[in-house]
């Protein structure tokens, strides 16, 4: 179809808050009102045509809903004592609320893109409820390990296949870096709680990598701007995953930290094309931000019970785990921001008409 771009409108009409347009070549469309971002609720223009409006309409959101839910509420960069004090309690949420109660499931996105991790409590401890959970909040993303997976020791496997499935401690690290865009929200389930010791711990990436920028800022620009590759060589499923990314990675136009990629369990060294010499730059730039990830100042730690549910933010929060004795079962799954956005917009609509 070819579109003359003389094509202007002709006439227009508002009837129930939809906008009627006839343009001059005869086409007509419409318009919900609440989908135009309207400075005033009683006219509005559409090439010099001007219509008034009978009504007052509401907008189906809110300005400033673009890439954070809500841009004027920034992110609040935490540290274990910053997060253990009063911020604490902001992040604690009850399963049968987010379930039933929209306003708590928006606070809950709120608290979540805000501090990066939430807690929900009284999920039951049983298999899918981690799934219920996480469609409430969007929609979840089928990574190489399905819809959701099972984390717990495998006397079977040994700690040099893989960490995960043993009782070791589980470093810091961002999931998944060997995608080209990795999973943005994970949600873990504890089904069942170790005998002893298993306490989960969280780190604030962009926190740490704010601290990089003000104290090395040289470390900072080598790892926001040289890729190192990571992969996952997980042929028992037929797949070979690699991707090179930004350990730091920033918005090309503000220079704003938004991605971590960090996993030193998956980071490929191997065939990495890059001097030596910007080699060693790079690998004295990771410790550094290394040591910051480690620092245990740095941490949110706690343990979780069975029926504990945590979710918390991919891009920004790094994840790790302590050693433990006995049986330790977890449920998980992943979502995109993406999906978790769009059900807030929806849902904040629903309950604004
Ligand atoms: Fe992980």
């Amino acid at each position: 179809m070819k579109i003359s771009p003389s094509v202007k409108v002709s006439s227009m009409y508002e009837k129930e808050g939809v906008l009627y347009v006839t343009w001059s070549d005869n086409h007509k469309g419409f318009i919900p009102l609440a989908d135009l971002d309207l400075t005033s609720n009683e006219v509005v223009m559409l090439n010099g045509v001007e219509q008034s409006l009978k009504k007052l309409t509401k907008k189906r959101s809110s300005n400033g809903y673009s890439e954070k839910i809500n841009a004027s509420n920034p992110y609040f960069l935490w540290d274990s004592n910053s997060m253990e004090s009063e911020e604490k309690s902001h992040v604690v949420f009850e399963f049968n609320h987010v379930m039933k109660d929209t306003k708590c499931l928006l606070q809950l996105i709120e608290a979540f893109e805000k501090y990066g991790v939430v807690q929900v409590r009284n999920c039951f401890g049983n298999f899918g409820a981690c799934e219920i959970l996480a469609k409430r909040i969007g929609m979840i993303r089928t990574t190489i390990y399905g819809d959701t997976f099972v984390i717990t020791n495998n006397p079977e496997v040994t700690a040099l296949e893989s960490r995960v499935y043993t009782n070791a401690n589980l470093p810091p690290q961002t999931d998944l870096p060997y995608y080209e865009l990795s999973p943005e929200v994970i949600v873990f389930h504890s089904i069942e709680k170790a005998e002893f010791g298993g306490e989960s711990f969280f780190v604030d990436g962009f926190h740490c990598a704010s601290l990089l920028r003000q104290h090395a800022p040289k470390h900072f620009d080598v790892l926001s701007n040289v890729r190192v590759p990571f992969r996952k060589n997980f042929l028992e499923k037929g797949f070979d995953m690699i991707s090179n990314h930004f350990v730091i990675e920033c918005n090309p136009d503000t220079s704003a930290v938004e991605r971590i990629h960090f996993d030193e369990g998956n980071r490929q060294s191997l065939n990495w094309d890059l001097p030596v010499e910007n080699k060693k730059d790079f690998y004295d730039a990771l410790r550094s931000f290394r040591d910051l990830i480690f620092d245990e100042k740095n941490r949110f730690e706690f343990m979780m019970d069975r029926g504990d549910i945590t979710i918390f933010d991919n891009r920004r929060v790094l994840h790790g785990s302590k050693a433990f004795v006995g049986k330790r079962v977890i449920e998980g799954c992943y979502l995109d921001w993406q999906s978790v956005h769009g059900n807030y917009r929806s849902q904040m609509a629903k309950i604004s008409k």
